[in-house]
């Protein structure tokens, strides 16, 4: 029989896959309500009470998702305690690129000065991180590569409609990122689960920019580059979906609420947050929330919440996490993570 490709190592046992190392970066510049309530019509009171932000970081015209996820990726990096240079793949989950092309991973590649490192986007929104994070697995189970560097990052203030008062409360800017290898010792990745609806695509979208809406003067003038959103479907839509997934993944892991020290969800509104905890019938205080102070970033959101968790050390070496998102697509995702 002729021996396995060294490439497939298929012969090789499945190996499990931890996080070494967390970063995040948010913009210096904070806007508030009280700034907001100047610019639409809105108030402060209204912004708390129906989401809980009080406050989003935003970027400067010249500051770029790559610059943002750089940061975070540097961050992690010496978190981790490794080089650039040991990096095999770079992946960055965003819906605010740079560039149409490259990718914004192959910019952060440039400026962390990963020089080994293959790069790529995934474009699944809010979501994003952790289906980067699940392509990651894939990769390191597989032996295919060691050490991989997973962003999640968004500018979300490039492409939302300030005149927008149903949209432009939410969102932030900022990056987080995770360094992913083989450690050993049974710890890592448990189980993730991902899922998506196509069929609802168009309760949370950018229409304009792509092919179907090109960049023009008529497409701009109804600003179809910016965020829609039908508010209350994504709102339901997202409760029961981060529901589903946390139940998915919990069960394929064999665990239960109980067990888990720390669930980190997607920051969009502390509402959802709040209706999610109730029915897993889980106190409010085991879930890492910091959208008062950045709002909904996207796909960083649960990366930054991460990187926060585990430096506030909400998670001990041995504790089981929960990672659950929701975004447009719609896609959805969760991942039980044993720290
Ligand atoms: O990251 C991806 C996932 N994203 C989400 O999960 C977001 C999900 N959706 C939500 O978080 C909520 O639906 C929102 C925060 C967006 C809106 O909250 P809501 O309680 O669903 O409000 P609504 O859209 O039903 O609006 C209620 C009222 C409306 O006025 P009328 O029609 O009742 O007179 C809105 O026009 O609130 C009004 N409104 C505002 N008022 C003051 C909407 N936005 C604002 C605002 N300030 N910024």
């Amino acid at each position: 029989m002729k021996p396995p490709h060294p490439r497939t190592r298929h012969h090789l046992p499945k190996r499990t896959v931890s996080i070494i190392g967390t970063g995040s970066y948010v913009p210096e510049r904070i806007l508030t309500n009280a700034e907001l309530e100047k610019s639409v019509d809105t108030s402060d009171q209204w912004i708390v009470t129906r989401t809980g932000i009080k406050e989003r970081r935003i970027a400067e015209k010249d500051e770029h998702t790559s610059d943002l996820a750089a940061k975070a990726a540097l961050a992690a990096i010496e978190n981790a305690g490794i080089d650039a240079n040991e990096i095999d793949l770079i992946l960055v989950a965003t819906v605010t690129p740079d560039m149409f092309f490259p990718s914004t991973a192959c910019f952060v590649q440039s400026k962390i000065g990963a020089k080994k490192a293959a790069c790529f986007d995934v474009s699944a929104a809010c979501s994003g991180f952790l289906y980067a994070l699940e392509i990651a697995q894939q990769f390191i189970t597989s032996h295919t590569y060691n050490t991989i560097l997973v962003i999640g990052a968004d500018k979300l203030s490039s492409i939302v409609d300030w005149k927008d008062r149903n949209t432009c409360v939410l969102f932030g800017d900022g990056a987080g990122a995770a360094i992913l290898r083989h450690r050993g010792g049974g710890h890592g990745v448990i189980a993730t689960h991902m899922g998506s609806n196509g069929d609802l695509s168009d309760i949370l979208y950018i229409p304009g920019g792509g092919c179907r809406f090109p960049i023009a003067a008529d497409n701009l003038d109804q600003r179809l580059n910016a965020i829609k959103m039908n508010g209350k479907e994504t709102y339901k839509q997202a409760v029961n979906a981060m529901l589903n997934a946390a139940n998915t993944v919990l069960e394929e892991s064999g665990l239960n609420y109980d067990d888990l020290a720390c669930i980190i969800p997607h920051q969009a509104n502390l509402r959802i947050i709040e209706a999610i905890a109730d029915r897993m019938e889980v106190p409010l205080e085991r879930f890492m929330v910091n959208l008062d102070r950045f709002g909904n970033t996207s796909a960083a959101a649960v990366a930054i919440a991460l990187d926060e968790a585990h430096r506030t050390g909400r998670m001990k070496v041995g504790d089981y996490v929960l990672l659950v998102v929701f975004g447009g697509g719609l896609t959805w995702a969760s991942s039980v993570i044993q720290w």
